[in-house]
């Protein structure tokens, strides 16, 4: 099996902030985790409206921060940014399918149709830093063009240190099962990611070759999921205390007036599959006091 820092928490645009990741970091403190991608124009235009440009990660464990964008120089600017800011590493978007990012920006998945732009980006972030470089990349552009392997080699040869390789095509979005090829022969280490969940799914994609696993979405309302799979927990009985304690580092992050209408989908996350989740995401859905939203989280969750 893995060790805790071959695990890897997955970007999650509008989710892993540095709130989420706090949460995480009370069940696994070694795991490694990506921040959401920060727009390499944003951060190098120190953008007062994006709070994530201003981030510290120095006390937040092993931790990569993820980039995005289409110009080499802005890119090294950026990834130097985060170097300074704490990042272990920087991974670079070469996956991200939204249209504004992949079609109007030229940058995230789009980078899989332009390897010697990817390539380019890449030795501009590596020239920039000391600290490791990784690309986070899917199969390919669609069924028909799956050139994953070429950009690892591109990759290799720009000086990029390791791969993720999310198992589905840009135009497959999140959708259908993920496919992970077997891997041979890379001259990277390659991370797994897509539709894995438990210690089983990460031992069979360690038979397949690959040098770590990433988890996304099975992570959302059980963050303590990587307690598990590291074994350090077993999941919560007491749930109540973890979603008051997110909503709390929420509110000291953004303030309540921001941090209450963002934390409406956590809320919904977390009380998937209770009795009465319905009602109770109606409810959240019509606070934005905080006593009597914490008064309604104490109260849904005692009884589940
Ligand atoms: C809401 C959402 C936001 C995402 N944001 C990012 C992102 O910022 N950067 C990135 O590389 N991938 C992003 N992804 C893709 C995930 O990191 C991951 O590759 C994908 O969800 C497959 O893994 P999973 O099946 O474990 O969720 C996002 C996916 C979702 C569903």
């Amino acid at each position: 099996m893995f060790n805790n820092n071959q695990i890897f928490t997955a970007p999650l645009a509008g989710i892993t902030d540095k709130p989420f990741r706090q949460v995480i970091r009370m069940f696994a403190p070694d795991v490694s985790m990506v921040t959401e991608m920060i727009s390499c124009h944003s951060l190098v235009g120190a953008h007062k409206n994006c709070i994530r440009n201003f981030d510290r990660y120095e006390s937040e464990g092993n931790i990569g921060a993820q980039i995005f964008g289409a110009e080499p120089d802005l890119m090294g600017a950026a990834a130097k940014i985060l170097q300074d800011a704490g990042a272990k590493w920087i991974d670079i978007n070469m996956g991200c399918p939204v249209p504004k990012v992949a079609t109007r920006a030229g940058a995230g998945a789009f980078l899989m149709k332009d390897h010697a732009l990817a390539g380019r980006i890449i030795e501009a972030c590596v020239k920039s830093v000391k600290i490791p470089v990784s690309i986070k990349t899917r199969l390919g552009w669609d069924e028909k063009h799956q050139d994953w392997m070429d950009l690892v080699h591109v990759a290799a040869e720009s000086g990029a240190s390791f791969v993720t390789l999310h198992g589905r095509t840009r135009a497959a979005g999140y959708v259908g099962p993920a496919q992970l090829p077997e891997i041979s022969n890379l001259s990277l280490p390659i991370i797994a990611n897509g539709d894995l969940s438990c210690v089983s799914d990460l031992e069979r994609v360690e038979k397949l070759g690959y040098n770590g696993a990433m988890i996304g979405r099975a992570m959302l309302g059980k963050p303590w999921i990587f307690g598990q799979i590291c074994g350090n927990c077993d999941a919560p009985k007491d749930i109540g205390d973890i979603v008051l304690k997110h909503l709390d580092f929420m509110i000291d992050y953004y303030g309540a007036k921001t941090a209450i209408p963002m934390f409406r989908k956590h809320a919904a996350w977390y009380s998937s599959g209770m009795p009465n989740s319905a009602q109770f995401r109606i409810k959240v859905n019509q606070i934005s006091d905080e006593k009597e939203l914490k008064q309604i989280i104490k109260e849904f969750f005692a009884r589940g």
